[in-house]
């Protein structure tokens, strides 16, 4: 047998460490897109767009119910209302936030938002409807940000963290709306 070097199995991950830097650096311009970034970029801006639109549509369609509910004197269907609002404000400005870092533009034209978004804007007529459409809206939302949970995978760990951290919250507030739902309407008409 010769005395080449063989390989060694035990070689450490990070003695490619260089080889990271100088991608890194080759690529600078990119931000936080590396070339270890594994899914399609161009889809997951599209995805993270999408869920962008369902953010904003959601706190368009939370700001109305919260305002109409008012209106009827249902203070605290109101308040829960309102609090649905800002939190979806707060998921659309880390998905902004997100798509940035990731080099992509934050859509937030009002031309085709409705056609981008995964839930819908219902207005509702009675309290009882509103708080319908909400739930409607919120188990849309959980289905579309499981799938892309799912989609991502192990490929693109903060976006996936991101979208998992938002996930919870949206089962939260089915569970608000379920329970509003149910002192409102025991019977369940
Ligand atoms: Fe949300
Ligand atoms: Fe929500």
């Amino acid at each position: 047998m010769g005395t080449s070097p063989t390989p060694d199995p035990k070689k450490p991950f990070l003695s490619d460490i260089q080889e990271i830097r100088r991608r890194a650096r080759k690529h600078i311009e990119k931000g936080a897109v590396t070339e270890s970034y594994k899914p399609d970029l161009e889809t997951s801006l599209r995805v993270l767009n999408e869920a962008l639109a369902t953010e904003i549509v959601c706190v368009l369609r939370y700001k109305r119910h919260h305002y109409m509910a008012s209106g009827i004197h249902a203070q605290a269907v109101a308040q829960e209302f309102l609090e649905h609002a800002n939190e979806e404000q707060g998921h659309a400005d880390q998905i902004a936030q997100r798509i940035v870092q990731l080099k992509g533009e934050p859509n937030f034209n009002p031309e085709g938002l409705l056609m981008r978004s995964h839930a819908e804007y219902v207005e509702g007529t009675s309290l009882l409807d509103m708080i319908k459409e909400d739930l409607v809206a919120e188990r849309i939302a959980i289905e579309s940000y499981s799938e892309i949970i799912r989609w991502l995978a192990n490929d693109d760990p903060t976006t996936r963290s991101l979208i998992e951290e938002i996930l919870k919250k949206e089962e939260e507030h089915a569970n608000d709306l379920s329970t509003l739902l149910a002192t409102l309407n025991p019977e369940g008409k």
